[in-house]
């Protein structure tokens, strides 16, 4: 079972099973988190059945199904339906990942459905980013300049920008950050991959003049350091992107210039 930040002195409990449609021989079970912040009630985990027959092959398409057909008090974010919004991230069948690009051809036996795990719920499926995005704002994720504004661009050669490949493709899903056991821990003063994947990003862009702060505001024993290679960032991360290697080339290059 996935580890949760549950709502103090609560334990999940057995919800409700709603009836198996009729009249279908191609049936799946889905198992699914649910948590209200209005009844008191504790977290509890209700079972649906789907026709999978007419259910469309993505996660997200059986948990709107579900929202327009069986329990519209179902409650999960999405938006753009492609793996580019970030805001659909979840945790399915054990992993942290989009679940609108997430098949559930890929998953054995009965689909379980939680929230990202270690974050405060707000309801259901949907965690609370507040401070996730309080990090991710912190790293300065824009282009820091102190030269006279160019006439018309900041230009950049072709190999310059092939190192943004890999970095600048991140949708904020949070995926990462919440499968990492050190962000599990100490997130209140930890960046996470996320984040540090993102301060990366801005660090070694050739464009950027403000590389030294940067490194600076990450030279602290918890920020940056936190990180002990455990790599679930990269395992899980549902768009390819490996941030545990943007964290390591931070830490390199703040080795090299203490040389
Ligand atoms: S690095 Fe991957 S898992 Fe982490 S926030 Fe970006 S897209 Fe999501
Ligand atoms: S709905 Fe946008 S990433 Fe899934």
């Amino acid at each position: 079972m996935v580890e949760l930040a549950l709502p103090k002195n609560s334990k999940i409990t057995t919800g409700k099973t709603w009836p198996k449609p009729s009249g279908s021989n191609n049936i799946r079970k889905f198992q699914i988190y649910r948590w209200s912040p209005d009844d008191g009630a504790n977290p509890r985990v209700d079972t649906y059945f789907l026709d999978m027959d007419t259910c469309g092959p993505m996660v997200l398409d059986a948990l709107i199904k579900i929202k327009n057909e069986i329990d519209p008090t179902l409650t999960f974010r999405r938006s753009c339906r492609e793996g580019i919004c970030g805001s659909c991230a979840m945790n399915i069948d054990g992993i942290n990942t989009l679940a609108c690009i997430y098949g559930m051809d890929e998953i054995k036996g009965d689909v379980k459905i939680y929230p990202l795990p270690h974050m405060p719920v707000v309801r259901d499926l949907i965690p609370d980013l507040t401070h996730f995005y309080a990090q991710h704002a912190s790293i300065m994720p824009w282009l820091e300049t102190k030269t006279n504004r160019p006439a018309k661009e900041w230009k950049q050669t072709i190999e310059d920008r092939k190192k943004l490949d890999g970095l600048y493709e991140c949708v904020m899903c949070a995926s990462c950050s919440t499968s990492c056991p050190s962000y599990w821990w100490n997130g209140d003063r930890y960046l996470g991959p996320a984040a540090l994947l993102h301060a990366y990003r801005w660090i070694i862009d050739s464009r950027d003049e403000a590389t030294g702060e940067r490194l600076d505001e990450l030279e602290d024993p918890f920020k940056l350091y936190r990180c002990h290679t455990i790599m679930n960032c990269t395992q899980t991360c549902p768009k390819g992107l490996n941030p545990a290697e943007a964290i390591a080339n931070i830490k390199k290059m703040m080795l090299e210039r203490t040389l």
